[in-house]
């Protein structure tokens, strides 16, 4: 009896930013990102409990916490998070800009794309703590006052979005995406937006508010 159902017949989309000949599955990517996280999970059990020696025991039992400087859409912030919390969660939870989705989770669906030092990046994958120093940019920051980006226009004018919920990451990646210039052909900007899952299935009104946005540059 079957376990699993069969790899797709084409290629799954691949994670923002990935290069698409040599990018794994989607499938792939997830099993290779949880065998790393379980293998840091483990090693941090590890480092807490049996291989610690006495002089450790203190600095294992202490509260995982650090204190982390970034810059959140222009304004410098500096808190002090558990390091286990990811930006995503410090972006929603403590911060409460809720306008990056979380969807997966996982990383499998671009929901939580953000701006990073102007690289894209999945947000429930990435360690708060990692960023000190970092600039970041989410859907809040990206109109000027009044002045909406022109993606985020290209989306209204283009009807790029029916229940909303994946437009955020969608935008922030298209930033992105325009930002790399993979901005060629519609299937080069599908390529390299094929990290974010739209259910409504808005995906030819997506490129070409992208398309339409690249060629304002
Ligand atoms: S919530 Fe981050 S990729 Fe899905
Ligand atoms: S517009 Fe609904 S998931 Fe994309």
């Amino acid at each position: 009896m079957p376990t699993e159902p069969p790899e797709p017949a084409v290629a799954l989309p691949t994670e923002a930013g990935e290069s698409a000949p040599a990018a794994p599955s989607r499938r792939t990517f997830i099993a290779t990102t949880s065998a790393v996280g379980g293998v840091v999970v483990a090693g941090g059990l590890i480092a807490g409990t049996d291989l610690a020696g006495p002089g450790e025991a203190s600095a294992a039992e202490a509260s995982p916490a650090s204190r982390v400087s970034l810059t959140v859409n222009g304004t410098r912030r500096t808190v002090t998070v558990d390091n286990r919390t990811s930006l995503l969660d410090l972006l929603r939870e403590h911060f409460g800009l809720t306008g990056s989705k979380k969807g997966c989770n996982a990383g499998a669906c671009g929901a939580c794309t953000v701006l990073v030092d102007e690289h894209r990046v999945n947000s429930c994958l990435t360690l708060a703590v990692r960023l000190e120093g970092a600039d970041v940019t989410t859907i809040e920051g990206l109109a000027d006052g009044d002045q909406l980006h022109p993606l985020q226009k290209a989306f209204i004018e283009q009807d790029a979005f029916q229940c909303g919920y994946c437009t955020p990451g969608q935008i922030l990646s298209g930033v992105g995406c325009i930002q790399e210039g993979h901005t060629g052909s519609p299937e080069e900007i599908r390529e390299w937006m094929s990290g974010n899952i739209c259910r409504c299935g808005c995906y030819v009104k997506i490129v070409r508010a992208v398309e339409q946005t690249a060629g304002r540059k």
